[in-house]
């Protein structure tokens, strides 16, 4: 009956074997996944937005090049994760009404504008930072399609971070005013930036059953803390300051202290009220509907080879 399944379920969960998409898993084991994952892959599609923003005004045909690397490498990371949600038995149609209709939630942080180029830095740097800490846990999810689409996304990560980062140290030796321009970019982006890692745990809906079912293994806080100790010596070293006089390092706890995230503002974001929510639900629609024709040519070609096969 259900129970003993549930327990058989639990037990491979505590041996550490990766659920597959045809083995028995509990109904809120698979909604949770659909909710986490799609939620992932709209954050990394929708994430193209603010950087595609700056691909024609890039300052070098290499950054340019990089940029471009970059932005193809997030939809190709957003196409591995819709494709691991479909494994859970729900279409990709559904996934994308769920975005548009704004049940479904992405990355706050791509809710904010990127204003200057200097932006582009701080979200390679920053953004992807967040990212690979929480994305190198989830390597080790108990659900097989999201933790082998999360060792191939880790792979790509680190070079966004690094370019990112290259973008920040190229500014900070620049000249008062690129300077000015890379302090401006982490000044806006570094708050946004802890807020990608979720509430507190004790204000965590879903932490302590995604645990139980190591779907998540380890927690908002422990994750945001790791974040935020690698940030603060990455910043001393090119010059730059992170916005939060309460950053101290803290000997007993062998970490950094740091202060409060604002959660009024965390929760007007991740409701919709952000600053750019509209303009990006907007894009992804439009484009989606501008794109329909391609659909319908790969559908109408598909049925026509089938058509011909079945000759
Ligand atoms: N932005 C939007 N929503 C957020 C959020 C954020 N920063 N942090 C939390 N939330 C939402 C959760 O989705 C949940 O809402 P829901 O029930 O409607 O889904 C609610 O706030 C409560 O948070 P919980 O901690 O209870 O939720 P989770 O257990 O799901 O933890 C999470 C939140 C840590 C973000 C987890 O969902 C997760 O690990 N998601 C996958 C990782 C991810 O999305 N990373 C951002 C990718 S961006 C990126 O990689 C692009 C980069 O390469 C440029």
């Amino acid at each position: 009956n259900e129970q003993q399944l549930e327990a058989a379920f639990q037990a491979r969960i505590d041996a550490e074997e990766k659920i597959e998409p045809k083995d028995w898993m509990p109904e809120r084991y698979r909604k949770n996944l659909i909710r986490q994952i799609s939620q992932h892959a709209h954050s990394e599609v929708i994430g193209m937005q603010p950087e595609g923003n700056w691909i024609t005004r890039a300052p070098t045909l290499h950054r340019k090049a990089v940029l471009l690397a970059k932005v193809q490498d997030e939809c190709g990371h957003g196409l591995y994760l819709y494709s691991a949600t479909e494994t859970l038995g729900i279409t990709r149609e559904e996934l994308i009404e769920a975005l548009h209709s704004g049940a479904a939630k992405y990355a706050s942080i791509f809710n904010y504008p990127s204003l200057t180029w200097a932006d582009i830095g701080a979200i390679g740097w920053l953004v992807d930072g967040a990212a690979i800490v929480n994305q190198v846990s989830l390597q080790r999810t108990s659900y097989g399609p999201y933790a082998r689409g999360m060792v191939r996304i880790c792979k790509e990560e680190s070079f966004h971070q690094r370019q990112g980062y290259h973008i920040m140290m190229t500014l900070m030796q620049g000249s008062d005013e690129q300077r000015a321009m890379a302090q401006d970019a982490v000044n806006r982006f570094w708050w946004p930036s802890l807020m990608m890692f979720g509430p507190h745990d004790a204000e965590s809906a879903h932490s302590a059953q995604s645990m139980t079912w190591k779907i998540k293994r380890q927690s908002n806080d422990e994750l945001r803390q790791k974040f935020v100790d690698q940030s603060v010596e990455q910043a001393e070293v090119i010059g730059l300051t992170l916005p939060d006089p309460d950053l101290k390092w803290n000997e007993e706890r062998g970490h950094y202290d740091f202060g409060e995230i604002d959660w009024d503002e965390f929760n007007r974001v991740i409701s919709g009220s952000g600053p750019c929510n509209r303009q990006r639900i907007a894009h992804h629609v439009a484009a989606h509907e501008d794109g329909a024709w391609v659909r319908e040519a790969i559908a109408a070609h598909e049925a026509k080879k089938q058509q011909r096969a079945s000759k």
